[in-house]
């Protein structure tokens, strides 16, 4: 085979290289990638410097990855890559609620918490009472749901960002809901915040002027017996950056009114001040029986 290729026979060239390949899936994506790269390149018209270019804006990418920072995960996130895969993987009803990003910041273990309980006690902010209920797509109540949560603080920090000032674990929480799918559980309200831009992220957000904030929001994780685990998001309704979430994880059905309560009233966490009050369904997919053992 001659190297001399002419860039439309290049690369066929190299998708024809892959014939051996045994693993059918890894062949396909192979393939297919090489197609798009070569037609990019070729669209794009890219120079040479361009491409050196790019390879150290990758590379840097990698150097800024560790235990705890993922830089790829982030570059996938800002160029909508991760909310992509996200929603082409979420099979569910329609009745059943919408997934999103998990995001980087759940890389510790959430607190075993009781019902009641707040998930934020070293945080500053308005109080706020969550509280709903776990359900299937027809309407019954879920048994033995477990609720992983996580936010910001009022300042738009989780806690592994300020070691020093928040305690790990502070708004984080692993709740049990009670097997009428009732869960309930207090915090603050969390505020808008902006992604980790000091890395190639964060310079290619500014080459391209585009801000780095995410809408205000509460993360969860909820797993039951026989349902499809859902990772998602609750957005507060009202808050800056929704229409332009830095990652593009809002879905309209997450969004939920987050509502001003007077000072002694009705909640079942015993909050006697004034506070706001979220009320949050989860809807969960049945997962089928074919991965029921
Ligand atoms: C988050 O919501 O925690 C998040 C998601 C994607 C990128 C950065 C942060
Ligand atoms: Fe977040």
């Amino acid at each position: 085979m001659t190297t001399d290729l002419r860039s439309d026979r290049l690369a066929q060239a190299v998708v024809d290289s892959f014939a051996e390949t045994s693993n059918a899936r890894l062949k396909e994506i192979l393939e297919s990638l090489t197609r798009h790269l070569h037609h990019f390149i070729c669209e794009v018209n890219l120079s040479f410097e361009e491409w050196q270019t790019g390879i150290d804006f990758l590379t840097r990418t990698g150097h800024k990855c560790d235990d705890v920072r993922q830089e790829f995960i982030l570059l996938s996130d800002v160029l909508g890559v991760s909310m992509l895969v996200e929603t082409l993987n979420d099979m569910h009803t329609p009745e059943a609620t919408e997934s999103t990003v998990l995001g980087p910041f759940h890389m510790v273990a959430s607190p075993h918490r009781e019902l009641g309980d707040n998930i934020s006690p070293e945080s500053a902010g308005q109080t706020c009472v969550v509280h709903g209920r776990i359900r299937d797509e027809h309407g019954q109540p879920v048994a033995g749901a477990v609720i992983d949560v996580w936010q910001a603080n009022a300042d738009g920090f989780y806690d592994v960002q300020q070691p020093g000032t928040q305690q790990q674990g502070n708004g984080r929480g692993l709740f049990t809901a009670y097997d009428n799918g009732h869960f309930y559980f207090r915090s603050v309200v969390p505020s808008y915040y902006p992604i980790p831009t000091d890395g190639p992220v964060g310079q290619l957000l500014s080459a391209t002027g585009r801000h780095e904030y995410r809408p205000a929001h509460i993360h969860f994780i909820v797993t039951a017996p026989g349902f499809k685990e859902l990772t998602t998001h609750i957005f507060v309704n009202g808050s800056r950056y929704l229409e332009s979430d830095a990652v593009f994880a809002v879905k309209e059905s997450l969004v939920r009114d987050f509502v001003d309560r007077p000072a002694g009233s009705e909640n079942p966490c015993g909050v006697t001040d004034s506070f706001v009050e979220a009320e949050i369904d989860f809807i969960l997919h049945n997962a089928g029986m074919q991965e029921e053992h």
